[in-house]
């Protein structure tokens, strides 16, 4: 999709459609009114006749409006006007792509970026139109032969602004939310690939293609690097699969040496790890067969944090940002790990392997312990950690947990004004306790009680050395159902955070 940003009058607008809202109690929006007066009440007329209410969620399309330069008028229900708040902003832009992908129209503008937004700026405004947008009109159907067969003709969307002062503003805006869309997609991409196509050995092509587009630095660690290094916990995970595993290392330079552009001392790294696991089968703890399918998302924090690296690099923030990336399958075999195993971590640390599934702690903890080379301002990792995560949380927040209650906050934050919202857990000393082992420095499984919560403390024991934060996206990863698929969360959190680490958040 092609976008631009626009000022000026709706009635004087050459497009196929022109969209504007309509709040409830038949109050129009000032882009409404403009073309209501223009065309001698054909507005208010249609309104007060009852076609449409102002209802959040109602759309209606009128042709050939008198006195205006557009084909077509889109109107879209704001709901009450008092309760239009970030959320109601975004459904109805949601609302209007979808029904202006239905039209025939082969372009729009929308004067809905137009409307004023609590505690929201305007390029708070523009950027969340563009990244809901592209989201709305993302499709994955590259493996269908016959593709989706309703026309779309809907080719370039315009962003209207009420003030030409604020045309570069928004320009930058709508420059941020396109690259935080391209993210988005990326991470939704790889997320709904299949196993047999996103193997850890894909997911290392995909990290050398960027490095290769963007300029990026980028090594991948083979099975005997990892040897070398001691990373037997990460290896484990790998014995029962045919697939090789990787550790993948991208490093992205974009603050300036001596300048602290940005924020504080930004030439130490901030640190993403997102968990690769690209099909858990459960290992020799081999999980039930129902929605075991679902099992190819678990490589989803992977994806996210390679599609906030791909923004970051298309942005060209002025912040170093490594990727680290530990991917494996996790399969049953003659030669993999079982129940009662241990297994000497990176660290130094042993670990009694009680359940073989509950892999993705394994690869983490070697990856956070390599990440203290890079002598980071902070770590975050982004992991499809827990089931019991879905069942504290659902599919509306993401849990955090953090040993630094300002990078907590941040992420909280971030979280908030990206529409993409994390709930911080407690990670206090109280649980550790629930990680003993007869056998070993710690058990990889705390028990059913608070099983989130004990994954998290089991990663705390290798973040000792920098401020760390751990996203457990089980629950918003990805959708079950008629509308199985990634969602590409937490990317919107995750560069929110980055952008405002960079300064460039307006
Ligand atoms: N990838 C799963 C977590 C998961 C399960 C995410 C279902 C989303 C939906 C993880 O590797 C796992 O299997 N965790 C176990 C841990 C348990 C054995 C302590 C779990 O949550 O059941
Ligand atoms: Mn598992
Ligand atoms: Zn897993």
């Amino acid at each position: 999709m092609e976008f631009s940003i626009k000022s000026g009058s709706p009635e004087k607008h050459r497009s196929a459609c022109v969209v504007v809202g309509v709040f409830e109690a038949r109050k129009l929006t000032l882009a409404a009114e403009l073309i209501d007066k223009a065309a001698n009440h054909y507005l208010s007329d249609v309104i007060r006749r009852g076609d449409m209410e102002g209802k959040a969620g109602s759309t209606l399309i009128l042709h050939d409006v008198p006195s205006t330069l557009c084909e077509r008028v889109l109107l879209v229900g704001l709901g009450k006007e008092k309760e239009f708040r970030d959320k109601e902003y975004c459904s109805a832009i949601r609302n209007a792509v979808n029904a202006l992908n239905a039209t025939g129209a082969a372009d729009g503008t929308l004067f809905l970026t137009e409307c004023a937004v609590k505690k929201r700026t305007l390029a708070w405004r523009i950027r969340q139109a563009a990244i809901i947008a592209e989201e709305s009109l993302y499709r994955f159907e590259q493996f269908k032969s016959k593709k989706d067969e309703v026309r779309r003709p809907l080719r370039k969307l315009t962003l209207a602004i009420e003030r030409r002062n604020d045309l570069a503003l928004a320009e930058e805006a709508l420059a941020q939310g396109l690259a935080i869309a391209s993210g988005v997609a990326l991470a939704r991409d790889l997320g709904n690939l299949p196993g047999n196509v996103c193997t850890p050995g894909y997911l290392a092509e995909t990290a050398r293609q960027m490095a290769h587009d963007h300029a990026l630095d980028c090594q991948v660690l083979e099975r005997t690097d990892m040897e070398a290094l001691g990373m037997h916990s990460l290896l484990s995970v790998a014995k029962g699969s045919h697939q090789p595993p990787k550790l993948i290392v991208l490093h992205y330079k974009g603050a300036i040496a001596g300048t602290g552009r940005g924020k504080g001392s930004q030439e130490k790294p901030l640190i993403l790890v997102g968990k690769g696991i690209t099909f858990d089968s459960g290992g020799i703890s081999l999980k039930p067969g129902l929605e075991m399918d679902e099992m190819k998302f678990d490589m989803c924090g992977a994806a996210s944090v390679l599609g906030a690296l791909k923004a970051v690099a298309r942005m060209k923030l002025p912040i170093n940002l490594t990727v680290l990336v530990p991917t494996s399958e996790n399969m049953p075999g003659g030669a993999a790990s079982k129940p009662g195993d241990i297994v000497t971590s990176m660290s130094g640390q042993t670990i009694e392997i009680l359940n073989t599934d509950a892999e993705g702690r394994l690869i983490l903890c070697d990856t956070l312990t390599y990440a203290e080379r890079f002598d980071p301002e902070t770590v975050i990792d982004v992991a499809t950690l827990t089931g019991a995560c879905v069942i504290a949380l659902g599919h509306v927040a993401t849990g955090l947990f953090a040993n630094d209650e300002g990078l907590a906050r941040e992420l909280l934050h971030a979280g908030d004004e990206a529409q993409d919202r994390a709930w911080q857990m407690p990670l206090w000393e109280d649980y550790q306790d629930l990680l003993k082992s007869n056998f070993a420095d710690m058990a990889n499984i705390g028990g059913r009680a608070a099983g989130s919560v004990s994954a998290a403390c089991f990663l705390s024991r290798f973040t000792k050395k920098f401020a760390w934060a751990h996203l457990d996206i089980a629950g918003t990863a990805w959708k079950s159902g008629a509308e199985k698929g990634a969602t590409g969360r937490p990317v919107a959190l995750l560069t929110h955070y980055l952008l405002k680490r960079a300064g460039k958040l307006n």
